[in-house]
């Protein structure tokens, strides 16, 4: 079978979704699959192959053609963070192309990549969330409302983007407005949530072999102020699989994770971040096309639970294609 694995992206993760997306390629099982590595860029989508010789992609039909020979693709294996690939659009145009897909559908993507929106849709589910206030580019903004409402310190991110670009911890109301700026360069929307204390977990759930399974739960130690870039990829944070909480944590917080997986209706990957507070996960997000690189840690999870890269990807195209 012909796989595309999409990566890059036209957002500031497209690095992070280049090596996500050469691990799906180093450890493809090769005795099943062909795979062909994406670039979705926006000057250009191209194949490119194992010299780096670019082959532009038909919009058409996502085919391409090499020394005269069209190639088309059974399954996408998706591996872009951030949008076009996390936020739906590529999910729907897969649909519409009706090519089999690594990720979950296109109003699934649309909805997890939208924190304000995800966590809102859960809230009546029993998920507990940090309290926040929300900001439109172009809004007024008033600084003792904001602190009025989430409290110090209190965390400025992006509504719509991921791996930590654009958000700041903020410790006194003057520093809001800088904040602010900084997360506006990533999204157009904002959301401030107040600060949770406590600590932070990882939860994987994934499809595995036609059952929804909680992966060994990451506990989140960082260096740095938060679980920021640096924190993230450059190894300023511990992460230890698994996590040092009670039975009862684990319990509550995958329980968290898995109920969230089934009300959204999710296939393929997710992977949900958690604060406990006075023993109750609070969630902060969700990511449908989690980080792939050595880093990262639906790798160190599935580690954990026994579950082989290769056999962590042979599963989610077997799941995409059937
Ligand atoms: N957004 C990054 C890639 C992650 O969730 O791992
Ligand atoms: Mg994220």
């Amino acid at each position: 079978k012909n796989i595309a694995i999409i990566m890059g992206g036209y957002s500031s993760e497209y690095k992070i979704s280049l090596i996500s997306g050469n691990v799906v390629y180093q450890f493809l099982d090769k005795t099943k699959y062909k795979g062909y590595r994406i670039h979705i860029f926006k000057e250009k989508w191209v194949y490119v192959d194992d010299n780096n010789a670019e082959f532009p992609i038909d919009k058409n039909d996502f085919s391409t053609t090499v020394n005269g020979t069209k190639i088309t693709f059974d399954c996408v294996f998706n591996a872009i963070h951030g949008t076009p690939g996390e936020d739906g659009l590529m999910q729907a145009y897969f649909e519409l192309l009706n090519i089999p897909q690594s990720s979950c559908d296109y109003y699934q993507a649309a909805l997890t990549f939208n924190k304000r929106d995800l966590l809102s849709v859960l809230k009546p589910y029993g998920i507990k969330t940090a309290t926040s206030y929300y900001l439109n580019k172009g809004d007024k903004i008033d600084t003792s409302e904001i602190v009025k409402k989430v409290g110090l310190p209190c965390f400025v991110k992006p509504n719509k983007s991921g791996s930590s670009f654009g958000i700041s911890k903020v410790k006194t109301e003057a520093e809001l407005p800088i904040a602010i700026e900084v997360a506006y360069k990533e999204d157009n929307e904002i959301i401030i949530e107040s600060f949770l204390d406590g600590t932070e977990v990882s939860v994987g759930v994934i499809n595995y072999q036609g059952e929804i399974k909680v992966l060994p739960i990451t506990e989140i130690v960082s260096e740095n102020d938060f679980f920021d870039y640096e924190a993230k990829y450059e190894g300023k944070s511990q992460e230890i699989t698994p996590a040092r909480i009670s039975d009862e944590m684990t319990q509550k917080v995958s329980q968290a994770a898995k109920r969230a997986y089934e009300v959204l209706k999710m296939k393929g990957f997710s992977r949900s971040e958690f604060i406990f507070v006075n023993g109750e996960p609070h969630m902060l997000e969700m990511n449908t096309i989690p980080g792939l690189t050595t880093e990262s840690l639906i790798p160190q999870q599935a580690k954990a639970a026994g579950i082989s890269l290769t056999d962590l990807f042979t599963n989610a195209i077997e799941l995409a294609v059937k």
